[in-house]
């Protein structure tokens, strides 16, 4: 039977077993997915010894996202602009391809579970971190009219917006800078998030009819939820879709079909 896993630390809240059962199941598949707590330090050995034991695919998550991009042997695109790999599989000639489908899982969970449109439309970025230097690239396909990434750090904002110069309208500030601005769409990828931290965001920074995302998720709304429903968010959307939407893209690498994540991301919501 063939074996896939998460790797991360902390892992033992994860989702990610639950929903590939419920994927395989679904399709008629038949694999096992477990989570696996690997801090940093053991990475290396950790992944050796799964792909060595007959492992096919695994995942990657905080804080190993980094490491796993190091450690593939050859890289998708959208893994290669995004520093970070989220998905490793192992190939027919035995090497290990190193993919990330954290971005077009957001995009996917916008544009087609919250029929959000991105063309055109003004999107402003919180962090400049690992986080945004994965979504910033299947952003750009959607083919937004600016973007603006602001960062606590100001330099590395700057910094990560020279570095997408070439897809498209964007630059890097801080958050002082963000007085008198307004923005259709506000994604909050800042990992203050998880300690349920918000930026210094201004008055007015949400254009009417806009719509908040917090690519972190959690039982309760996150603080930057609780901002955009505060603020009259069209939507306040929090990351649990994109959790299922790059799941369901990792099963499509691994499995060759796309599971029908909508049942999934219902019985999620069910449960918190
Ligand atoms: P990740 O992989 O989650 O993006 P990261 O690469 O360490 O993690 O980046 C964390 C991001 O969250 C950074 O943009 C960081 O801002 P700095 O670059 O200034 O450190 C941002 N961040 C973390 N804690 C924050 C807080 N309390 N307030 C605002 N931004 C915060």
């Amino acid at each position: 039977i063939d074996q896939y896993a998460v790797f991360g630390s902390p892992i033992k809240h994860s989702k990610s077993p639950t929903i590939h059962r419920i994927f395989a199941e679904q399709t008629g598949q038949e694999l096992i997915y477990t989570a696996q707590e690997v801090t940093a330090d053991r990475f290396e050995s950790a992944v050796t010894e799964f792909f060595r034991l007959g492992g096919q695919g695994l995942n990657c998550t905080v804080p190993l996202k980094e490491l796993a991009w190091r450690f593939a042997d050859r890289k998708t695109e959208r893994a290669e602009s995004a520093k970070a790999v989220n998905t490793l599989t192992l190939q027919a000639d035995g090497s290990i391809l190193g993919d990330n489908t954290d971005g077009i899982g957001l995009v996917t969970d916008l544009i087609v579970n919250h029929e959000v449109t991105l063309n055109g439309k003004k999107l402003l970025i919180l962090g400049a971190g690992g986080a945004s230097r994965g979504i910033l690239s299947p952003l750009f396909e959607q083919q937004p009219a600016w973007v603006l990434v602001a960062n606590r750090t100001a330099s590395k904002a700057v910094n990560l917006a020279d570095e997408f110069a070439d897809r498209g309208d964007i630059n890097g500030c801080g958050f002082d800078e963000l007085a008198g601005l307004s923005f259709d769409v506000i994604l909050n990828a800042t990992s203050a998030s998880l300690s349920n931290d918000l930026p210094p965001l201004p008055e007015g920074l949400l254009a009417p009819n806009g719509v908040c995302y917090d690519l972190a998720y959690g039982n309760e709304p996150t603080a930057f939820v609780r901002w955009s429903i505060s603020h009259g968010a069209a939507s306040s959307l929090d990351g649990l879709g994109m959790l299922v939407e790059q799941a369901a893209e990792a099963f499509l690498i691994w499995r060759g079909i796309r599971p029908d994540t909508a049942p999934v991301i219902k019985l999620l919501n069910a449960e918190r």
